[in-house]
């Protein structure tokens, strides 16, 4: 049982958000000086960058722990005795090694992700191999191109709906991998931030039925998108491998190619499981079918995405702790999870060289140095220069008779 290896111990909380803030502040950076010159809450680009610049600190709170134990992820450490404690990041990036465990690294050990993606470009599933598909327990590809370096997983089986693929890819995990806890399922044009994923799912019990993404309504059916990614916890995969048992179920179970989503929550609903919300507790969104880019600039908020939403999202934008982005292209990808995970400004915390810098010692701080070795005296701050040459005048008649003695005559040897 994990229990019994969980002595308590510490955790240490690095911020899950840090990485994710550090690239909102970088595409913020730029209008920080029009956002200070401007009364606020005038434009809504004003009113979301107040937003921004506010309540970063706090613990970001989960609509889905309410609606299950209502327990949040304080709570669930207080429960297992573990503490979590702030970290000096300059000092664990820069300083001595540190046998400090990370708490995403813990987080890691305990919430078992399993990441599902349907690959239509192979250059994406490489850029997703190569970047947050790592951060994940474990990572399949399916799809139907085949390709040497990537491994992606394709059915002998003649695929006539979106649904039919996303049905066989259940069956496949099932064998391959039955002892699971979390499944996460996106399109290859997402990024995944695990780690926030994580975040969100520990208090909850994944011995449970969870449905979580960005949910819509139409034709009074409320499911996830698929453009913005979804969770469900093993329990729910166990009763849809019971009702798809074969390849013909799944050729039955959907229609029309590009409706998996729908149809998914069609057949969840049918068994009683429906979408969790997974908004924050600012009513911000995690799950988002849409570029980092069009939420914070540019989208135009009046598709079904957002006029359907079943949790409509209150604020602008994203939450701090957000899970799951578009970007649509492989050097994108691989250049947000360079800002998110490597990159460093100086002036930021954790960042190389946010340290006091070397500088040249003033020569009267040289003699303070001198007279702390030689009369071992500390108390320099109080003492005068006229003390100074009284104290050493009365062990030395001249000063240069001090330097020879102490400091020049190793080099003379
Ligand atoms: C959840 O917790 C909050 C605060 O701790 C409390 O106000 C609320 O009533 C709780 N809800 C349920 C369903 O227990
Ligand atoms: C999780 O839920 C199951 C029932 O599905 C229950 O038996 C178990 O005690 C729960 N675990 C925790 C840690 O609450
Ligand atoms: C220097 O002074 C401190 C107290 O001010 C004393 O504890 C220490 O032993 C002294 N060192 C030497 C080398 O005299």
């Amino acid at each position: 049982m994990c229990h019994n290896r969980l002595k308590p111990r510490s955790v240490f909380l690095i911020g899950f958000g840090i990485g994710f803030f550090l690239a909102l502040l970088l595409l913020l950076a730029q209008n920080l000086h029009y956002a200070y010159h401007r009364t606020p809450g005038h434009s809504s680009r004003n009113n979301l960058l107040g937003w921004f610049l506010s309540s970063t600190n706090t613990e970001t709170l989960f609509q889905t722990w309410k609606q299950s134990d209502n327990t949040t992820y304080n709570e669930l450490l207080k429960d297992k005795g573990l503490k979590s404690r702030e970290l000096d990041l300059d000092s664990y990036l820069y300083g001595p090694k540190s046998e400090t465990e990370l708490e995403a690294d813990w987080l890691k050990s305990q919430v078992d992700i399993t990441c599902v993606v349907f690959v239509k470009k192979i250059k994406l599933a490489k850029a997703i191999r190569d970047t947050w598909g790592k951060r994940c327990n474990r990572i399949y590809f399916f799809g139907r191109k085949k390709d040497s370096d990537v491994p992606v997983i394709s059915f002998d089986v003649k695929l006539t709906s979106s649904w039919q693929l996303l049905c066989e890819a259940f069956t496949y995990i099932w064998r391959d991998k039955p002892r699971l806890q979390w499944l996460l399922f996106v399109k290859d044009e997402t990024l995944v931030i695990p780690e926030n994923l994580r975040y969100m799912l520990a208090p909850l019990n994944h011995t449970q039925d969870y449905y979580l993404g960005h949910a819509v309504v139409l034709w009074g059916q409320a499911y996830n998108v698929a453009d913005a990614g979804y969770v469900i916890s093993a329990p729910v995969l166990r009763k849809l491998i019971k009702k798809f048992d074969s390849s013909e179920k799944c050729l039955v179970g959907g229609k029309y190619w590009k409706q998996e989503d729908y149809y998914l929550a069609k057949h969840l609903a049918s068994m009683g499981i429906h979408p969790s919300d997974t908004r924050d507790q600012y009513l911000r969104g995690t799950f988002h079918g849409y570029s980092l880019q069009s939420l914070l600039w540019g989208v135009v908020k009046t598709g079904v995405y957002w006029n359907r939403a079943l949790y409509p999202i209150e604020k602008e934008c994203c939450s701090f702790t957000s899970i799951t982005f578009n970007v649509a292209e492989p050097d994108k990808m691989r250049t947000f999870n360079y800002l998110l995970y490597h990159f460093h400004v100086l002036n930021m915390k954790a960042a190389f060289g946010r340290k006091q810098a070397a500088r040249i010692v003033p020569e009267e701080d040289v003699w303070k140095i001198a007279l702390k070795d030689e009369f071992n005296i500390t108390y320099l701050q109080d003492i005068s220069s006229d003390a100074y040459y009284k104290i050493w005048h009365a062990k030395y008649s001249e000063p240069e008779q001090l330097i020879n003695m102490n400091y020049r005559s190793k080099d003379n040897n």
